[in-house]
């Protein structure tokens, strides 16, 4: 390690450098000239913070309640692919660093490691506790896709977060440039064929992931497969990747437990708007009638405070777990969910915020402006 790391922007550059080249590219990436994944970050300093003084911040407490679960603090780690590429322990490392944090940690469908051998990595650590949900693809073969739903329903998962912006993937130039593929040791362990497990390594000269998920994902998705899937788990379903009012609507009144604000780290469609300036608009539209969640760009720990100030109920990661998983496994994801949770309570002291519950109520807020209480 060369020197100490203070900030997520130095895990990711210790990663850069540890990384191979096609496996950074993969993790970095969003869709065409990335537009959208520039903004992501950049939204967060169109808000402010406006703090109160005086108002004894000696005891701050960061704990929510999430889908019936206590967490230590708002900030989860979202799905990410093929984790075993930044760190030979992959998922599992995570996993236990959940754990060990106390937070919630969304299993990628498309994970280096299986769902029963991520379970058994959360529940057997010594340390603290944490909590897993499944983040599903919906293939071709719906029967492959309600044996994944089965498979973490058993071993103890608490939600499915259902992916809904990937009928197709988005370009990402990078990884049609680098011919992207998994290494030949690896492979998405929760598939038994080399077809579904993404290891036939016979992709042609694009991204080899475009090429699965044309193969393999179902394009035909519609409203009527959330209740499909509704009637198929005992789980809450979650819907992840909405970016409007009216989708919001649309899936509360399909009975959703919950909308994760999402545009997939910006790797999706290039031009969307930042998910940040979409919260206000979907926590509007939802009045109360389900959970919001965002993910998308977050940072530090202002950023998570932001967001939650416009409405969200919890906010996750994707990039930043990746970052810390490539420096030091366990260790290096631990250290980033350390940091943005010692980042959050720093923010909220020095805004006048004692609780995440004083802090949650929607406040009418100016876009230049976000006043929190
Ligand atoms: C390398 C990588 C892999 C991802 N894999 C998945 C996935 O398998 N399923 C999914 O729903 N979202 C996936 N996402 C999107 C994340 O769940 C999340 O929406 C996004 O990373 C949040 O943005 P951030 O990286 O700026 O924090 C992935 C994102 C990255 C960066």
């Amino acid at each position: 390690m060369s020197g100490q790391r203070v900030c997520v922007s130095d895990f990711e550059e210790e990663a850069r450098k540890v990384l191979p080249k096609a496996v950074y590219d993969y993790y970095r990436s969003g869709a065409d000239e990335q537009s959208t994944l520039a903004d992501n970050v950049a939204a967060f300093k169109r808000w402010y913070l406006v703090p109160r003084v005086l108002r004894d911040v000696s005891v701050v407490d960061l704990s929510v309640s999430m889908l019936g679960q206590r967490l230590s603090m708002p900030l989860c780690v979202a799905a990410t692919a093929m984790q075993r590429m930044a760190h030979p322990e992959g998922e599992t490392a995570t996993a236990r660093a959940c754990r060990t944090v106390g937070t919630g940690m969304m299993l990628s469908s498309w994970a280096t490691s299986t769902i029963e051998e991520v379970m058994s990595a959360m529940t057997t650590s010594s340390s603290a506790g944490g909590v897993l949900w499944l983040q599903l693809y919906i293939y071709k073969d719906r029967e492959l896709t309600l044996s994944l739903v089965r498979r973490a329903e058993e071993v103890g998962y608490k939600a499915i977060f259902v992916t809904v912006d990937t009928p197709y993937l988005g370009r990402r130039w990078d990884d049609m440039r680098n011919s992207f593929q998994l290494p030949p040791h690896l492979s998405m362990s929760n598939f038994s064929t080399a077809s579904l497990a993404f290891s036939e390594g016979n992709y042609g000269r694009d991204s080899g992931l475009a090429v699965y998920v044309a193969k393999a994902i179902d394009p035909t998705l519609c409203w009527d497969d959330i209740t499909w899937l509704k009637k198929h788990t005992i789980l809450p379903v979650i819907v992840k990747g909405i970016l409007n009012g009216e989708d919001a609507v649309k899936a509360v009144n399909y009975g959703v437990s919950g909308i994760l604000v999402s545009n997939h780290g910006a790797r999706q469609l290039d031009g969307v708007p930042a998910t940040l300036d979409v919260l206000d608009e979907v926590v509007k539209a939802v009045q109360g009638r389900c959970d919001v969640y965002m993910d998308g760009g977050v940072r530090r720990g202002t950023d998570i405070l932001k967001a939650l100030a416009l409405g969200a109920k919890a906010i996750f990661i994707g990039r930043p777990v990746l970052w810390g998983l490539a420096c030091q496994g366990e260790k290096g994801v631990t250290e980033v969910l350390e940091l943005l949770k010692e980042e959050l309570r720093l923010a909220m002291a020095l805004s006048g915020c004692r609780s995440v519950s004083e802090l949650s109520r929607y406040v009418e807020a100016d876009k230049w402006g976000a006043p929190l209480l």
